[in-house]
């Protein structure tokens, strides 16, 4: 049987002493989304991070697509796309050139690189920023040049930290169409967000990432359910307000 192409078997990640992610374990399927929500400092970007082979765990194992990322890196990586925030672009390089260098890394021939990089041109319309200098790109333009990065060689697994963070309605949602458009193609992809909504949109399954530790997983329509809520975010708001030892003032930021 194929594995799973993302698992986190009981995950810990300690920063001296406190404890950032415990005992997380989690898989994405192929041809499944899965949102990894959470509020501010859950420990969502250093899950991804651990599952991306950029953060040493501290306890359990991060296997991508069946590869042990501890053991063997390099392996691991070739199999994977991580987009975050802090994805530095080389501000002096076109966002073509950037393209080309990720794409050598991953070993594509010239062809196979310009064949790749007029096809992600097309999915994410990035023709016009293909040979603009990246440190004169929005912060929307910069997101979809980092999303093309990220899909150079086109991976079995996508990992994405807040994808959508800085883009607007349109580029949202275009994104969305991309990461189902991946799906269909069995890609497995997980990645984290604040908007819930959108996460309602687009994921098979979402977990709830709350002080480290899974809180709740399922899919949007049982977890609404489960506290017949109309939409997730009271859901998730009901959720974390039982957790707290005392029910905050105001609601905790998802
Ligand atoms: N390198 C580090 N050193 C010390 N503490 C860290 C480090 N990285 C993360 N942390 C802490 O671990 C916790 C989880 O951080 P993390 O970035 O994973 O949260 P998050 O769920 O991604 O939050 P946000 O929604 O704000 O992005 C936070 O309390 C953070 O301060
Ligand atoms: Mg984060």
């Amino acid at each position: 049987m194929t594995p799973d192409p993302v698992v986190l078997d009981r995950l810990g990640k300690t920063f001296g002493t406190f404890t950032a992610v415990a005992n997380l374990s989690l898989h994405v399927s192929a041809g499944e989304i899965y949102g990894l929500l959470g509020p501010n400092g859950a420990g969502k970007t250093t899950a991804l991070r651990a599952l991306a082979g950029l953060l040493t765990p501290s306890a359990g194992q991060v296997r991508i697509a069946g590869i042990d990322v501890a053991a063997e890196p390099d392996r691991a990586k070739a199999q994977l796309g991580f987009l975050t925030g802090s994805t530095g672009l080389y501000a002096r390089l076109t966002a073509r050139e950037v393209l080309i260098f990720f794409a050598r890394l991953y070993g594509l021939s010239q062809t196979q690189t310009a064949t790749r990089i007029a096809e992600l041109a097309g999915l994410l319309e990035i023709h016009g920023l293909l040979d603009r200098r990246c440190e004169g790109l929005s912060t929307g333009e910069k997101q979809r040049v980092s999303v093309a990065r990220a899909l150079v060689h086109d991976p079995l697994v996508l990992i994405l930290d807040e994808p959508t963070n800085g883009l607007d309605v349109v580029a949202s949602r275009f994104l969305r169409a991309l990461l189902r458009a991946e799906r269909t193609r069995g890609k497995a992809i997980i990645f984290s967000t604040h908007y819930l909504a959108e996460a309602e949109l687009l994921c098979d399954r979402i977990g709830l990432l709350y002080r480290g530790r899974l809180l709740r997983e399922g899919t949007p329509l049982a977890l609404r359910d489960e506290h017949r809520t109309a939409s997730l975010e009271e859901a998730f708001l009901h959720l974390v307000a039982a957790e707290e030892v005392s029910v905050p003032a105001e609601s905790p930021r998802l």
